[in-house]
Parts: structure tokens; C-alpha cells; sequence
């Protein structure tokens, strides 16, 4: 694929932005093999993805400026539901995803990291939504993701005065899980992304969808998306494996996605 690869490792898929002379900026043929990428993974074979980004400097440095600068408002408006809808797309695929932010993760890679399920970053990482500076909004879900993940008024903060923050800072402010020195980032990914894996994925995407989707409704409403999501799991092969392997006291588990 052109400038987003792609590349199994057992049960862990790893999808790359691969567009380095630009910092991997966000075009809309990056958007179009993300997109493509995203809808050829194997569900049934993959359990886990990492999302990252080529080079040692930027995980995505945010969507394309230069490719944007002539948009018309019609065409902004269109370049904003490209991303948006891709990105969601991203955020409720049926498989965990976690981001391996390896550096710039600037508007639009801010973004997209924050569609992934949660963020690990190397300590040269730096997170901002720099867009109110270039005269526009943040335009692929940056206003309604930061303002759910740290709460509305360090986000709008972040956001008003389109400040960037290093990898610290978005650990203290719970942005990211944890942060590595770069060289360890991708096995810290990976070992993570295997401890999601050896779980059975039947009972891991119903989570991420419990999770998802109770945090759209109230309380009332969520706990019955949690019942109908923990009442599908019976009966199922992985349910019969994972409570019968607890019973025989057996520690081998083989979970087979049925
Ligand atoms: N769009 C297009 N090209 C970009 C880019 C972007 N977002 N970010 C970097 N590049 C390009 C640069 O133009 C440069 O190309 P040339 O070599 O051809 O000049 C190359 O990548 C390397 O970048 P720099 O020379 O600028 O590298 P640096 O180390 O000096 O600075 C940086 C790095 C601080 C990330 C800087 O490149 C920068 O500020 N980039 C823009 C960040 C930004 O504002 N992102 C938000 C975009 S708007 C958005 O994303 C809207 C949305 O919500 C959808």
C-alpha cells in the first residue's frame, strides 16, 4: 500500500504511516490506504493492532497543510468527514487498537491517536492540536475526543492556545498509558498488544464495544449494553475454555474466537 503498510505478526497486526518526508502528514491518499488497510485486516486471524508511524521524529505531524491551504469551505467540510469518518471507523473496529505514538503526534495525528483504543509514546513524543494558529478548527474529531479523554476545560485550554505538550505532560494529564524510551517503544507495543491477545477475543471486542457505547448513553442504558454484551458470551467456545481451563486448573488456554 502506498504510504500506509501493513504487517502481521501472528496475532498482532501493525499498521505504519509511512509518508516520512512530510512527517507522515495526513493527505487524503493517506486517508484513502488507511482506510483501505483497515478494511483488509483479518479479524479473524488478528487480535490486537498497533498503530505507528515511519521514521524516529513523527507518529503523524497532523493532516496535510500544504494540500489544504486552497480547500474551498465545501471541500474543508468534505476533508473534515473524510477523516472523521475513517477515524471513527478506527475507533469502533471490533479489534483492540493501540497507538504507538513514535514522536509528532500534531493535530491530525493527535487525532488519530486519540481514535486508537489507548496511547503508549516514545519520550520524544509531543501532542498538541496546534489548528486555532493555521485559522481553523481542529477537523478529525480533535474537539470531541481531548475534551472526553481529559475533560473539557484542560482540553479546551490545550486547544485555544494551540499549546504542544511533551510526553510528560500527557502522561500527568492521562493522555497516554506510558511513555518509553523511543528504541523500546514498539516491543513495549507489542508485549502489550500480546497480553490483549492471549484474552478471548470474543470477550475483548465485546469490552471495547460495552466501553464505547456505554459511555454514549446514560448509566441506566449503559449497564444493559454491559448485560446483552456479557449475556452474549455464554454459550460461546471461548467462555466453555476460559471457565473450564479456571475448573480443571489447567494455566494453557486455547481460545479460538467462537
Ligand atoms: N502538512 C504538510 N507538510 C508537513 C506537515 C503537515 N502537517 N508537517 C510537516 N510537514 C513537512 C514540512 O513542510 C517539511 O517539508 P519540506 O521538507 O518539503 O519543507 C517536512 O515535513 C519536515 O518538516 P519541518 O521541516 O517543518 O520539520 P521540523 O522538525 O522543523 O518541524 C514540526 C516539525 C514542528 C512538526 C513542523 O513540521 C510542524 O509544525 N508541522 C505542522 C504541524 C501542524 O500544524 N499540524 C496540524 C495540521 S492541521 C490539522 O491537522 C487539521 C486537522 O485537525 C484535520
Amino acid at each position: 500500500m502506498g504510504f500506509v503498510d501493513y504487517s502481521a505478526e501472528g496475532q498482532i497486526g501493525i499498521i505504519t504511516i509511512n509518508r516520512p518526508k512530510a512527517l507522515n502528514a495526513l493527505n487524503a491518499d493517506v486517508l484513502e490506504d488507511l482506510k483501505a488497510v483497515l478494511e483488509g485486516v483479518d479479524q479473524e486471524a488478528v487480535r490486537c493492532l498497533i498503530i505507528t508511524g515511519a521514521g524516529e521524529k513523527s507518529f503523524v505531524a497532523g493532516a496535510d497543510i500544504a494540500q489544504m491551504s486552497t480547500l474551498t469551505k465545501a471541500e474543508g467540510e468534505a476533508f473534515g468527514k473524510k477523516g472523521n469518518d475513517i477515524f471513527r471507523a478506527l475507533e469502533v473496529f471490533p479489534i483492540p487498537v493501540i497507538a504507538a505514538v513514535n514522536g509528532f503526534a500534531l493535530g491530525g495525528g493527535c487525532e488519530l491517536a486519540m481514535s486508537c483504543d489507548f496511547r503508549i509514546c516514545s519520550d520524544n513524543a509531543m501532542f498538541g492540536q496546534p489548528e486555532v494558529g493555521l485559522g481553523i478548527t481542529p477537523g478529525f474529531g480533535g474537539t470531541q475526543r481531548l475534551a472526553r479523554l481529559i475533560g473539557p476545560g484542560m482540553a479546551k485550554q490545550l486547544i485555544y492556545s494551540a499549546r504542544n505538550i511533551k510526553a510528560d505532560e500527557a502522561l500527568r494529564i492521562g493522555l497516554v498509558n506510558a511513555v518509553y524510551p523511543q528504541a523500546e517503544l514498539m516491543d513495549q507495543a507489542k508485549k502489550i498488544a500480546s497480553g490483549i491477545a492471549k484474552n478471548a477475543p470474543i470477550a475483548v471486542r465485546a469490552c471495547k464495544k460495552a466501553i464505547n457505547e456505554g459511555l454514549e448513553v446514560c448509566m441506566d442504558e449503559a449497564i444493559v449494553i454491559e448485560e446483552k454484551l456479557f449475556g452474549s458470551c455464554f454459550e460461546t467456545a471461548d467462555q466453555k475454555e476460559g471457565m473450564g481451563a479456571f475448573l480443571e486448573k489447567r494455566k494453557d488456554k486455547n481460545f479460538i474466537n467462537r
